[in-house]
């Protein structure tokens, strides 16, 4: 039976945790032998996007091109994983409709947390004005509206919020075997 693609789009600030998510939730479903791509931003910012910088058109453009990206790899039946802030709710929506099975995942951790975790140090250098234009200092971040999962993973566990994103992902494949909601993952 031919696999269904999809794709998950992890959207949130930087620090929020999209691809601690995202590499827990491909983590479960390569163990039941789905087939995946995971998109991280910045791996994709050091290869396909390397000319772009963080001004609205570029991080528009570069969600184009991971969107372009999903949209050949779903249509071909890879679930696709992409972690990236995409700040900008209109890219995000038109990149929803160009590939359809599309599943929005607002990985909503505040701003403080996030700062607090400051895990590469880039929230400090925002502050101290040396870095410009950091999404949720001073620059936006739009969050969906209307999101098809929504983490909170200063609240909620790791292992919850997958169980929650692969319980969304159940009502868009046609399971071969339906993925167990009591998988193993770590925390
Ligand atoms: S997006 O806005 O175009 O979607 P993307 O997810 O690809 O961003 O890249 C974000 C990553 O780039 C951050 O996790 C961070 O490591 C790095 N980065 C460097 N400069 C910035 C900035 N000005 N704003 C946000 N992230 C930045």
């Amino acid at each position: 039976m031919h696999q269904q693609g999809v794709t998950l789009w992890f959207t949130g600030l930087s620090g929020a945790g999209k691809t601690t998510l995202c590499q827990a939730v491909a983590e479960v479903l390569r163990s039941q032998g789905y087939q995946l791509e995971v998109l991280d931003g910045d791996t994709v910012r050091q290869n396909l996007c390397k000319d772009l910088g963080f001004s609205k058109a570029d991080r528009d453009e570069n969600i184009r091109r991971i969107g372009w990206l999903s949209q050949l790899l779903t249509r071909n039946g890879t679930i696709v994983l992409v972690s990236a802030i995409s700040p900008y709710r209109e890219i995000r929506n038109e990149v929803r409709q160009s590939i359809g099975q599309f599943i929005e995942i607002y990985v909503n951790t505040p701003l403080e947390v996030c700062e607090s975790r400051d895990v590469k140090g880039l929230y400090q250098k925002a502050r101290a004005g040396i870095l410009k234009g950091f999404t949720g200092i001073d620059d936006p971040y739009e969050p969906p509206l209307n999101p098809d999962v929504e983490c909170q993973t200063h609240l909620e566990s790791i292992s919850h919020c997958v169980v929650k994103i692969l319980n969304k992902l159940n009502d868009f494949l046609p399971l071969q075997s339906p993925i167990p909601h009591n998988a193993r993952i770590g925390n």
